[in-house]
C-alpha cells in the first residue's frame, strides 16, 4: 500500500558478520569476552549455540550484553550432536574453518536453503591444509568434517570474491603452525582481519598490485576483548531505499556501520541522485560509523559499476527496488555469486518484481530494470503472491517495494526476515506511521 513518509530517528539492529565473528573469537579467547549490540537473529544464535556445543560458555545478560568465556586457540570440544546451521551460510563456512585445525569432527545440516548451497569453495583450501570431508553430492550439506591436527599452512588464492572464504582460512589458520596466507585478488569485507587483530591475533595485510595479501600466524593465543557492534549496514539498506522513494520522508538512521567494504550500495544511491548525509562520523567497535540522514529524493536509472558489487553483494535485492521506480533504466551486470545466495536473488527478484508490475528483464550475471520515474508500482495481484525462497532480503526487499505500490505486495511469508532483522516489520510501521 503507498506508505506515509518515513520520519524522525531509527536505530537497526547489530552488523550480522560482526556479531558472528564476535562471538566465535570470543569462543577462543581465553577469558571474558563483552559484546553489546549483538544481532539476536537466528543466523547469529545458530553460531551461538555451535560454538556452545563445542565448550565455549555464552550467556546473555539482562541488559542486553553477551558474555562469552572461550576454550583457547586450539580448544574446541568434539560436539556431541550435528551443527544445526539453519539458514547460515555464514556460520557454516566460518566454522567449517574452525573446526579444520582441530582434531575434532563435526556434522553440518542445515534448512532446506542451506542444504542447497556450494561448500566446495570452502572444502578445497581447507582440504589442502588436511581437513577431510564427507559431503552430500554436489559438495552441499549435510556434511561431516573431520578436523586436522596439525593442520598445514598454505597459501591461497581467491577463485571467488567472498570474504565467507577468506574468513574460513584464516580462521583455520589460527590453530595451524606457521603462516597462513590468503590472497585476495578483488577486496571483500575486512571485518574478521580487524576483529583477528583487535584480538591480538599476528596479522598482516599488504597491498601489491592491487591484490590483498593477508597473513594470520598461527598457534595464535587470542585475548578477550569488549566489543560493541555497529547497526548493520545491510540492514539499514531497507530503510535507506523506503526514505529515498517514499515522498516526504526525512529519516535519521543512527550508528550505521560504513565499513567502505561495505558501503556500496550509498555510493550507487548517490549517483542516482540520492540524498544521503553523513552526521557524526565516528570509530564504533574498530568500525567507522555514522547517523545517515536520508531525504526522499527521485532517481535516475544508471549502469551499475561491477567492480563495486563486493561491496553492496547483500544489497542487490532492494537496489532493484530502487531501480524500479526510478527514471530509466538501471543495468547491473557481473552478479553472478548472487544466484548462491540463500536463494536464486537474480531470479527470485526478476520473478518478484514482476509480479509487482515493473518491467524487468534476467541477464546472465544481472537484472535490467526500466523504472517507473517515480510512478507508484501497480502491486501484486488476484491472489498472487511473491515467492522468498526463503531468503530474509527477498522478503524485506518486498516488502518496501509494497511501500511504493498502488495495492502492496503480498508475500508468501515474512518468516525467514528472523533471521537477521527479527524487528523489521515493527520498526518499518513505526517509521511510517
Ligand atoms: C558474509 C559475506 C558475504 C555475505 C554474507 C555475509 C560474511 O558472503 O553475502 O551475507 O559475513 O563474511 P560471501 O563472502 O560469500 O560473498
Amino acid at each position: 500500500m503507498p506508505s506515509g513518509p518515513l520520519r524522525g530517528r531509527i536505530r537497526v539492529p547489530g552488523d550480522k558478520s560482526i556479531s558472528h565473528r564476535s562471538l566465535m573469537l570470543g569462543a577462543l579467547a581465553v577469558g571474558e569476552t563483552r559484546v553489546s549490540g549483538l544481532l539476536e537473529g537466528e543466523d547469529v544464535l545458530a553460531t551461538a549455540e555451535a560454538m556452545r556445543q563445542m565448550g565455549a560458555t555464552i550467556t546473555r545478560e539482562a541488559g542486553g550484553t553477551w558474555s562469552i568465556h572461550g576454550v583457547g586457540v586450539g580448544g574446541l570440544l568434539q560436539p556431541a550432536a550435528p551443527l544445526d546451521m539453519g539458514n547460515s551460510g555464514t556460520s557454516t563456512r566460518l566454522l567449517m574453518g574452525l573446526i579444520a585445525s582441530h582434531g575434532i569432527s563435526a556434522t553440518f545440516t542445515g534448512d532446506a536453503s542451506l542444504s542447497k548451497r556450494p561448500m566446495g569453495r570452502v572444502i578445497e583450501p581447507l582440504s589442502l591444509m588436511g581437513a577431510g570431508f564427507d559431503a552430500s553430492d554436489g559438495g552441499t550439506l549435510p556434511l561431516t568434517m573431520h578436523g586436522a591436527l596439525p593442520a598445514v599452512p598454505m597459501t591461497y588464492r581467491l577463485p571467488v570474491a567472498s570474504a565467507q572464504v577468506k574468513s574460513a582460512i584464516l580462521l583455520a589458520g589460527l590453530n595451524t603452525p606457521g603462516v597462513t596466507t590468503v590472497i585476495e585478488p578483488v577486496p571483500t569485507r575486512d571485518h574478521s582481519e580487524r576483529m583477528l587483530r583487535g584480538f591480538g591475533a599476528e596479522l598482516t595485510v599488504d597491498e601489491v598490485d592491487g591484490e590483498r595479501i593477508i597473513k594470520v600466524r598461527g598457534d595464535a593465543e587470542l585475548r578477550p576483548q569488549t566489543i560493541e557492534v555497529p547497526g548493520d549496514p545491510s540492514s539499514a539498506a531497507f530503510f535507506i531505499v523506503a526514505a529515498t522513494l517514499v515522498e516526504g520522508s526525512d529519516l535519521v538512521i543512527e550508528n550505521v556501520g560504513l565499513n567502505p567494504t561495505r558501503a556500496g550500495l550509498i555510493e550507487v544511491l548517490r549517483l542516482m541522485g540520492a540524498s544521503i548525509e553523513e552526521l557524526d562520523a565516528r570509530e564504533v567497535g574498530g568500525e567507522p560509523v555514522a547517523d545517515l540522514r536520508v531525504r526522499h529524493a527521485p532517481l535516475s536509472g544508471i549502469d551499475v559499476d561491477p567492480a563495486v558489487a563486493p561491496s553492496m553483494i547483500d544489497e542487490f535485492p532492494v537496489l532493484f527496488v530502487a531501480a524500479a521506480l526510478a527514471k530509466g533504466t538501471t543495468r547491473t551486470s557481473g552478479l553472478e555469486e548472487l544466484r548462491v545466495k540463500e536463494s536464486d536473488r537474480i531470479s527470485a527478484m526478476a520473478e518478484a518484481l514482476a509480479l509487482a508490475g515493473a518491467r524487468v528483464e534476467e541477464t546472465e550475471d544481472g537484472l535490467t530494470i526500466h523504472g517507473t520515474g517515480g510512478e507508484l508500482l501497480r502491486g501484486t495481484q488476484d491472489g498472487h503472491e511473491v515467492l522468498t525462497h526463503l531468503d530474509h532480503r527477498i522478503a524485506m526487499s518486498m516488502a518496501i517495494a509494497g511501500l511504493v505500490s498502488r495495492d502492496g505486495v503480498a508475500v508468501d511469508s515474512t518468516a525467514p526476515i528472523a533471521t537477521s532483522f527479527p524487528d523489521f516489520l515493527s520498526l518499518l510501521h513505526g517509521a511510517s506511521a
